[in-house]
């Protein structure tokens, strides 16, 4: 599976701090934010990009430019909200998408509870998540995904585990995922170890 870990000290520095459980809500979505902002750069590292020529003050010079083509960004409801701000800071013209998946404390098995996409087909979709634990979740909203008409979908997240991401190679084979750590594993109740605890929660306070 084609899966890119994030490496850049400013990276390690920020997850360090977003595991550390007394980091408070303001500067976990701080931190979402510039992580999420590193990420999309990362994720976005080999999109077209156009000629122009241009006059500096002293000359005439040829520069790139990124070329026509509408991005989308979908975060998974709600933690994935934390991951959106930076992709529409960089490219203004992005659309954003929802998907509302929410784990079943019991079971871990995501109930979706909300969908709303903008149109898919011959985009680059981004689907952001913090966490990616047993899977299930990200796997559901690659399946909307792809039956809305997406190709190119690439897989954004904080944290991975290693059954995550073989479950997502195991539905969706191929499917590009940028993670910023791939942790050890997960602990009975299905959460990521050492992780950092249950995004949503962390990130809004609840
Ligand atoms: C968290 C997280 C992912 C999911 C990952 O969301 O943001 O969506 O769990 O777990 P999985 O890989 O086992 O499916 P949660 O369901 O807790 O909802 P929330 O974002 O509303 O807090
Ligand atoms: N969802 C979270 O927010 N954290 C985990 O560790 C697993 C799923």
């Amino acid at each position: 599976m084609p899966l890119h870990l994030l490496d850049h000290p400013l990276a390690a520095h920020i997850i360090t701090h977003l595991r550390d459980k007394t980091t408070k809500p303001a500067t976990i979505r701080t931190l979402a934010y510039q992580l999420s902002l590193l990420l999309a750069i990362e994720a976005t590292g080999d999109i077209a990009t156009e000629e122009k020529v241009i006059e500096t003050p002293l000359e005439s010079t040829r520069g790139r430019v990124l070329a026509h083509q509408p991005l989308v960004v979908v975060p998974i409801l709600r933690a994935g909200l934390g991951m959106v701000q930076p992709f529409t800071d960089i490219f203004p013209d992005v659309s954003v998408g929802y998907i509302g998946l929410e784990r079943d404390h019991e079971t871990a098995r995501a109930r979706s509870y909300y969908c709303k996409l903008p149109p898919l087909q011959d985009r680059h979709v981004f689907l952001v998540d913090p966490m990616l634990a047993t899977g299930g979740s990200a796997v559901q909203a690659l399946t909307v995904l792809r039956e809305q008409g997406a190709t190119d979908v690439r897989l954004v997240c904080i944290v991975s585990a290693p059954e995550g991401v073989a479950e997502v190679e195991k539905h969706h084979p191929g499917t590009v995922v940028h993670t910023a750590a791939l942790d050890r594993t997960l602990n009975a109740k299905k959460y990521i170890l050492p992780g950092l605890g249950d995004f949503g929660d962390r990130l809004y306070g609840t």
